[in-house]
C-alpha cells in the first residue's frame, strides 16, 4: 500500500509532541530510555554522575570530594581550585576558539559589534588587570548597574577572574533599590554607563548611582563605561572612565585558581518582607550547574548561535547569559535595547539577520509580540530556528501555540524551563531531543533534581493534585546563603519539610510525572517574569506621607501574567484624588524602579482585616480577580468592608 502523505496535524492544548527524529538523532540526549538511564544515574549516584561532567571543565587542582551535606548547607566540589572566568574564556581560546564570535552585540540604536573569545580573553583580562589597580581584592564585593553592553559580562567575569563578588542590579532599578544593595552587601566599587538606551530614550544610569551614594562609606571607586556620551558628574578621586583605567593595562593577566566554595556573586531578589535577599551563588557547583543546563537543555553544540532575551540583571542573564553559554563555547547574541524597537519587529530582524539557532525568552514578550500582530513575524525567515525556550512563569497554552508555530514553525521543540533565582540553574524542563512536550508543563526534572509535591503533611500528594513543589537533594548550583543571614538562609527554604529545600511554587504532577507549575505560594508577585514582593510594594506605599495603610495584590494580566493592584488608606486629612493615585505610582516607581508602578490604586476606607489586625490579602486578591468574596470571611473584623470594597473597584 502507498503510503500518505502525511500533513502535520492540527495541535492543541492536550497535544503531546515528541521531537523529530533528525533533531533527535543529532541531540545531545536522543531517547527517554537516555535520559532516564542518566536521571536514575544521577539520582542514585550523583558524585559519579556530576565528576564526569565537571572533568568536562578546567580545574586548577581536582576535588577530593563530589559532595559533602549537612542540611542546609552543601560544599560540592570541596578542595578543588579553579577560575570560573578562565572556564568562560581562556579554556575556549586554548581549545582553538581563539577566533570565534563569543559575542554578537547590537546596539539598540542599530550599532553593531563582534567580540571573539580571543578578543573577550584580552578585555577581560584588561579590566581584571584594572580592578586590581584600583585596589579591588578577592571577596570585595562589586556593585555593577549597567544595560546590556559587553562591558556588563565583561565586568562580571573580570569579577570572577579576580575572586570579587559582583552583584548585578537591574538597569530599571530606581537610586533607592541601589542603595539598599550597597548597604546589605557593602560594595567596595561601582561599575555603571553614563547612561543607557531604551525605547529610544536614555536612562540616567550615573546619575541614579550618584545619588544612591549620597551618605555612602563603603565605595571607594566608581567606574563609568561611556555609551551614550551625555553629560555626567565626575567626583574626583572616586571616579573614573572605564577607557582611562583600562588603557594601560597589559591584555593578559593570570587567572588565580579560587576554593570551590569561594563567593561568585550575590543577586538580590524579592521575598514576602520588605528586604530583598541576597542570593548568594558560590564558584564550582554554580559552573557545574549552569554549564551542564546549557549543554542538555539548549543541546549547545560548536556551530549554535544562541540568543537568550534576558537582562543581565536577573538570574537568567547570569545562568544563560553570562555563564552557560560561554562555558559552552557557543557564539552568542546579545541585544541592548527594546523589543519593539523601532518596530515590533526587532528581535525576528535579529534572529534573520546573524541566523539565532537557539532562542530563549519569557511568556510576557510571546504575549506582548502576539497583540502586535503576525505581520511583524511575517517579514522575516526565521528558518534557522532549531529550539525555543521560555522561563519566567507559567506559559498559557494560546502563547505556547503561536511560539511553536509562528516562531518555530512547527518544527522546533519548546523547552519550558522552570527554575529560580535560588536555584542557579534550570530544574525542571523538557530534553528537545527526547522528552514529549506539551503547552504548560515545564515536564520533568533535569538531572540530580528529586522534585517532590507534597501535601500539608508531607506526605507526596496523587497525580493532578496541587501541593508545595520541594526539592529533596541538593544540587550543584543551589544558592548557598542569603547574604549575612544564615537563619533567613534556613528559615525561608528549609524549614517546611525537614532537609528539603521548598521552592515557594506550588505545583501538581500528571500520571505521567509532568509537572505543571501553579504559580506562587508566598506573597510575591511575577510581573512580566519579574518577581516582586508585596511586601516591598506596600512599604514603599506607606512610606509615602498621604498613606495610612496599604495592602498589594495581584490581578491576572493579558500579557504581564500579573498586574499590580493596590489598596491604600489614606490619613485623616488627605482627600482622594486622581492627582494623588499618579503621585503614589511615580512614588513607588522612584522608591522600587519603574517595573514596580502599580497598575491601579483603589482609595479604601479600611482594609479587611483579622480581629488581630492582620489584613486578609486572600479576600482581596480573590475581589480583584472575580469582583466578589466567596470565601469565609467570618474571622473578619468588620465584614462591611468587603461590600464597601466592592464598589470601589467598580469606579
Ligand atoms: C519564580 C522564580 C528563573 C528565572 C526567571 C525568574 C516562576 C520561573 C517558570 C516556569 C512557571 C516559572 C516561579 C519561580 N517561574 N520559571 N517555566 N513556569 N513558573 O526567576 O525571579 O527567581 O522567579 O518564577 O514562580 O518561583 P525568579
Amino acid at each position: 500500500m502507498k503510503k500518505k502523505a502525511t500533513k502535520s496535524p492540527k495541535i492543541n492544548e492536550n497535544t503531546e509532541l515528541k521531537p523529530s527524529k533528525e533533531f533527535s538523532k543529532n541531540a545531545r540526549v536522543k531517547s527517554m530510555a537516555q535520559y532516564k538511564r542518566m536521571y536514575k544515574e544521577s539520582i542514585e549516584k550523583p558524585n559519579t554522575f556530576w565528576a564526569r561532567e565537571a572533568k568536562d571543565l578546567k580545574w586548577q587542582k581536582k576535588w577530593d570530594s563530589v559532595l559533602q551535606w549537612k542540611a542546609p548547607n552543601a560544599k560540592w566540589f570541596s578542595g578543588a581550585k579553579l577560575n570560573v572566568c578562565e572556564n568562560c574564556v581562556d579554556r575556549h581560546v586554548e581549545e582553538g576558539r581563539g577566533n570565534k564570535a563569543a559575542i554578537i552585540w547590537e546596539g539598540e540604536p542599530g550599532d553593531k559589534r563582534v567580540i571573539t573569545y580571543r578578543q573577550l580573553l584580552r578585555d577581560v583580562s584588561r579590566f581584571a588587570n584594572a580592578l586590581t589597580a584600583q585596589g579591588i581584592k578577592a571577596k570585595d564585593s562589586v556593585l555593577i548597574y549597567m544595560p546590556m553592553t559587553p562591558e556588563a559580562t565583561i565586568a562580571m567575569l573580570a569579577c570572577a577572574r579576580i575572586g570579587a563578588v559582583h552583584s548585578v542590579v537591574f538597569g530599571g532599578f530606581s537610586a533607592e533599590s541601589i542603595k539598599d544593595r550597597l548597604d546589605d552587601s557593602k560594595a567596595v566599587a561601582v561599575i555603571t554607563c553614563d547612561a543607557g538606551w531604551r525605547r529610544g530614550s536614555t536612562v540616567p544610569l550615573k546619575e541614579n548611582v550618584d545619588n544612591a551614594l549620597k551618605g555612602n562609606k563603603t565605595v571607594k571607586t566608581v567606574i563609568v563605561q561611556k555609551r551614550i556620551g551625555n553629560e555626567v558628574k565626575m567626583k574626583r578621586g572616586r571616579d573614573k572612565w572605564w577607557d582611562d583605567v583600562t588603557k594601560d593595562m597589559p591584555a593578559t593577566h593570570k587567572p588565580k585558581g579560587f576554593n570551590a566554595e569561594h563567593p561568585l556573586f550575590i543577586l538580590y531578589t524579592s521575598g514576602s518582607t520588605g528586604k530583598p535577599k541576597g542570593i548568594l551563588h558560590t564558584s564550582a557547583g554554580y559552573m557545574v550547574g549552569t554549564y551542564t543546563t546549557s549543554k542538555y537543555i539548549f543541546d549547545m553544540k560548536e556551530d549554535d548561535v544562541y540568543w537568550c532575551t534576558a537582562d543581565v540583571g536577573w538570574i537568567t542573564g547570569h545562568s544563560y547569559i553570562t555563564y552557560g553559554p560561554l562555558l559552552n563555547g557557543v557564539t552568542q547574541i546579545m541585544y541592548e535595547g527594546a523589543p519593539n524597537y523601532p518596530d515590533w519587529d526587532r528581535f525576528w530582524n535579529i534572529i534573520e539577520e546573524y541566523g539565532v539557532s537557539i532562542f530563549y525568552t519569557a511568556p510576557t514578550a510571546i504575549r506582548a509580540f502576539i497583540k502586535a500582530g503576525d505581520q511583524h513575524v511575517d517579514k522575516h525567515d526565521l528558518s534557522s530556528l532549531r529550539l525555543l525556550g521560555t522561563v519566567g512563569e507559567p506559559i498559557n497554552p494560546a502563547a505556547w501555540l503561536w511560539y511553536h508555530e509562528k516562531i518555530g514553525g512547527g518544527r522546533c521543540p519548546i523547552v519550558d524551563t522552570w527554575w529560580q533565582t535560588e536555584t542557579g540553574a534550570a530544574m525542571i524542563s523538557p530534553l528537545p531531543g527526547c522528552t514529549p512536550i506539551k503547552p504548560g508543563t515545564a515536564t520533568l526534572p533535569f538531572f540530580g533534581v528529586d522534585v517532590a509535591i507534597l501535601d500539608e503533611n508531607g506526605n507526596e500528594c496523587k497525580p493532578n493534585t496541587p501541593g508545595k513543589l520541594v526539592i529533596k537533594k541538593p544540587w550543584p548550583s543551589m544558592l548557598r546563603n542569603i547574604y549575612g543571614d544564615k537563619k533567613r538562609y534556613k528559615d525561608t527554604y528549609w524549614s517546611d519539610y525537614k532537609g528539603y529545600y521548598t521552592a515557594g511554587d506550588g505545583a501538581l504532577k500528571d500520571k505521567k510525572g509532568n509537572i505543571y507549575i501553579v504559580g506562587r505560594l508566598d506573597d510575591v508577585l511575577n510581573v512580566s517574569g519579574h518577581r516582586l514582593g508585596t511586601a516591598e510594594i506596600e512599604s514603599s506605599l506607606v512610606a509615602h506621607k498621604s498613606v495610612a495603610e496599604a495592602a498589594v495584590v495581584a490581578k491576572p494580566h493579558e500579557v504581564k501574567g500579573e498586574a499590580i493592584v493596590c489598596f491604600v488608606t489614606l490619613k485623616t486629612n488627605i482627600t482622594p484624588s486622581p492627582a494623588l493615585k499618579t503621585e503614589l505610582r511615580n512614588h513607588v516607581g522612584k522608591i522600587i524602579g519603574a517595573i514596580a508602578k502599580p497598575d491601579s490604586i483603589h482609595f479604601a476606607p479600611a482594609l479587611p482585616k483579622t480581629r488581630s489586625g492582620k489584613i486578609m490579602r486572600r479576600l482581596l486578591k480573590e475581589l480583584v480577580k472575580t469582583g466578589n468574596v466567596t470565601g469565609n470571611i467570618t474571622t473578619l473584623e468588620d465584614p462591611n468592608v468587603i461590600e464597601q470594597l466592592k464598589n470601589i473597584i467598580k469606579e
